[in-house]
């Protein structure tokens, strides 16, 4: 079938299967290897990427039901060459990443909680259902927790999402 993705504010038209994943028409047929294949099952969320800026796993999700939609892969969060988004900048400043397999879904994941925590969104570990909701350890930790690491760079990706949320008391909390 033929199908047009908007990805990272290009439009692309692509003829695909239509059981070809978002995950399969970035990597395979646009070469948009920054997103990764981890599980290719829904449990890693290494492939994460925005839809609508909502975060998605791209190997969950067809090509298709994407059409119409706008994709952000991590290619597109370094503002299109103008430097690298606050999260980026701060994974880089706080060691958030070793072997950095992980990172670019990290990376979606946490610009797209941040928006839910914007939003008043409560989560698992939220003391109750009404916001604003603080940027705890627990809460990142819950609110990430769909994305594994297998290098446990986990206390520094908290401090590199919280440096990027502009939390002061992020070292005091997190010791
Ligand atoms: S590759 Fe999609 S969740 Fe693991
Ligand atoms: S940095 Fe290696 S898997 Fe996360």
């Amino acid at each position: 079938m033929h199908i047009t993705l908007d990805i990272n504010g290009d439009s692309h038209r692509l003829e695909l299967d239509t059981r070809t994943t978002l995950l399969d028409a970035l990597r395979l047929h646009l070469g948009l290897t920054g997103t990764k294949k981890g599980c290719d099952h829904g449990q890693c969320g290494a492939c994460t990427v925005l839809m609508d800026g909502r975060r998605v796993n791209a190997c969950l999700t067809l090509a298709c039901m994407a059409q119409g939609r706008s994709v952000t892969t991590i290619e597109g969060m370094s503002g299109n060459g103008n430097g690298l988004s606050a999260l980026q900048r701060a994974f880089l400043e706080h060691d958030g990443f070793q072997c950095g397999y992980c990172t670019p879904g990290q990376i979606c994941s946490a610009t797209g909680m941040l928006e839910e925590l914007r939003e008043g969104w409560p989560s698992h570990a939220s003391a109750s259902l009404d916001g604003p909701f603080p940027l705890s350890h627990a809460e990142i930790a819950e609110r990430m927790s769909g994305n594994l690491c297998r290098c446990a760079a986990y206390s520094n990706i908290v401090d590199a999402i919280r440096a990027a949320a502009g939390d002061a008391d992020q070292q005091e909390d997190a010791a």
